[in-house]
């Protein structure tokens, strides 16, 4: 029998089978497998406790009985042993240590193990969502980061991801927009930076159609024109939504990210008649002061009672549809159309009570309906604050555009980069070329890695110094970690460390502590992986990716690689590798790329 990729699912189905064995209700016993604190060993099953205390039964006596049950392969695995008063604590032996390190050897060998959790499920994961018309700012960073790592922990654990892009492309703005437009648009400045020009032709727009002016009115015309298909109006609307589109990618391809789809609200436009009538025939929405909307009486927040009531309004008293019409007809949408399992929406937390109402409507709407309902999911994200503590702004307190600071970032790493090289031997150096090419991994991982490696419901500091720095929990740190051990492959001769097929056959199992410990830092992967996707939250495995690193460190100054015994040297470089391996498929996860030399 192999070892599963989780170590902690092996331990739960033996004890399991050991409860059966030694008589005990199975049924009523949950083993409740978490990771202990590594004095304890590597797992540590709580379980019995609490089914002790519900059998009114001594824990203590229980834990033997089970221990005493367990079967005999999983005894040789680990060391097992009885704390306290009735936790079961597991070691994992050398033996199955090395095991799994044999086992789990290549990406595609992690991501085999990983599969299991979200098999045949569907998610789709809706994220930056930008508004047209516009640049994407620093506000916009969070949502495409965290989105595009959830997206990748997701579809490492087997599910098939469905990325959307859910634009902002319609709304009042336009009616402004187009008028703007029609008066004062400069062609050469449309060509040259389109979205520049739009932001400048709103700007025009709205300043010159002040509440209650004639040219308010003849805006709103405007965009009356659009919404009723005006082909002059619709035009100008799809070369505004194609510019935008065009911009986005250029920001999408420097973060690595792709979408399956752009479905933005408009795409929802003929698909909202349908939810305003089913909603009302199933006297879920209903009419107030003219528009139709849904009391949740069970939240105060959200019910007819409040102090201020704040329903959430399916359909404007005017008859349009708003920011909740569109996202109702979404989620069905999601639901028929892609069949999903899963939605996640990455917002900031600001949105919270529009998604909580959101979600509410959606539950009641399909559970009166018989629709499946998928888990919905709203990830939100603290705000990005200078080193003020004030959100983050241009020095003249501007905002600051995505494309900016993903600039800066490349042109302060290139100044790290050239730094670090100039310290190396004459023969050793980097060619600009190379400096540059490896500035634009290390300058947007490191933006990337800033958002990643903090929970994402805290704001975060963004500061240039911190998160460009060659020490602590930073892009800079673990790429260079994963380009060391690329290096010692390289310079002791190694051959390719994706290669480790002789190493395995000769490797001895780990010997010394700081071998043990970083082999079961390896195999703890699964766990931080599991914990990371399972709560959306990418920030888990950051810090397991960091504390590994520091755990190769602690092995590679305490034990040398290269050493005459062969078992020896050869369980040492396969514990490089596979450092390495965990190393880079942890960073892609989270969407950074890698360096082979930095
Ligand atoms: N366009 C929105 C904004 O800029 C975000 C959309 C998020 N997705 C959604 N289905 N509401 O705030």
């Amino acid at each position: 029998m192999q070892v599963s990729f989780n170590l902690a699912t092996d331990i739960e189905a033996a004890l399991l089978a050991a409860a059966k064995a030694a008589g005990l209700d199975a049924q009523a016993f949950s083993p409740d497998v978490r990771t202990a604190d590594p004095r304890h060993g590597d797992f540590q099953a709580n379980g019995v406790l609490a089914f002790a205390k519900r059998e009114k039964q001594n824990p203590r006596a229980v834990a033997e009985k089970l221990v005493a049950a367990i079967d005999p392969t999983t005894r040789e695995r680990y060391a097992v042993s009885i704390a306290g008063p009735g936790f079961i604590n597991f070691a994992a032996q050398p033996s199955t240590l090395l095991e799994w390190l044999r086992t789990y050897g290549s990406e595609s060998g992690l991501q085999h193990g990983a599969a299991a959790g979200y098999a045949g499920q569907t998610w789709v994961v809706d994220y930056s969502s930008p508004n047209t018309a516009k640049q994407m700012h620093v506000g916009h960073l969070r949502s495409a980061v965290i989105g595009e790592a959830i997206c990748r922990l997701l579809a490492f654990s087997g599910a098939k991801v469905i990325r959307d892009n859910h634009l902002g492309d319609w709304g009042t703005q336009f009616g402004k927009l187009i008028y703007g437009f029609k008066r004062w648009a400069n062609p050469a400045a449309l060509e040259h930076d389109p979205i520049e020009e739009l932001e400048r032709l709103y700007r025009l727009g709205n300043d010159a159609t002040p509440e209650g002016s004639a040219a308010l009115e003849e805006a709103r015309q405007e965009l009356v024109k659009l919404q009723s298909g005006d082909p002059e109006n619709a035009a100008l609307w799809r070369k505004f939504t194609e510019a935008s589109q065009r911009a986005f990618d250029q920001i999408y391809s420097r973060l690595g990210i792709r979408f399956d789809h752009y479905l933005g609200e408009s795409f929802y436009n003929d698909k909202l008649d349908r939810v305003y009538r089913e909603l009302t025939e199933l006297r879920i929405a209903e009419e107030s002061k003219g528009a139709l909307v849904v009391f949740h009486d069970e939240v105060p927040r959200f019910s007819r009672n409040a102090e201020r009531p704040n329903p959430f309004m399916v359909r404007k008293a005017d008859g349009a549809s708003g920011y909740a019409s569109t996202d109702l007809a979404t989620a069905l949408y999601r639901t028929e159309h892609f069949k999903a399992d899963g939605i996640v929406v990455v917002t900031d937390f600001r949105q919270g009570d529009h998604f909580e109402q959101l979600f509410l409507t959606v539950e009641k709407w399909f559970k009166a309906t018989g629709r499946r309902l998928p888990k919905l999911n709203h990830v939100t994200f603290g705000a990005v604050l200078g080193e003020n503590g004030k959100p983050l702004k241009t020095r003249d307190g501007g905002t600051i555009k995505l494309k900016d600071l993903l600039d800066e970032a490349e042109e302060r790493a290139l100044a790290v980069v050239r730094a670090k090289n100039a310290e190396r031997p004459e023969a050793d150096r980097f060619s600009d070329e190379e400096c540059r090419s490896i500035a634009r991994v290390v300058g947007i991982g490191s933006v990337q890695y800033a958002d990643l490696s903090q929970n994402r419901s805290s704001d975060y500091i963004f500061s240039w110094d911190k998160m460009l720095s060659l020490e602590g929990n930073t892009a800079p740190y673990l790429l260079y970690a994963v380009a060391r051990i690329r290096s010692i492959f390289r310079r002791g001769g190694l051959g390719d460390p994706s290669d480790t097929s002789s190493w395995e056959t000769t490797a001895t199992p780990p010997a010394t502590p700081t071998e043990c410990a970083l082999a079961r830092k390896l195999a703890k992967f699964p766990d931080a992986l599991a914990l990371a996707t399972s709560t959306l939250r990418p920030h888990f495995l950051g810090t397991y990716l960091y504390e590994l690193a520091g755990d190769f460190s602690g092995f590679y100054n305490a034990d040398k690689v290269i050493v005459d015994d062969p078992a020896e040297r050869a369980r040492r470089v396969l514990l490089c590798a596979r450092t390495l391996q965990v190393l880079e498929t942890g960073l892609h996860l989270l969407g950074l790329r890698t360096l082979q030399r930095m």
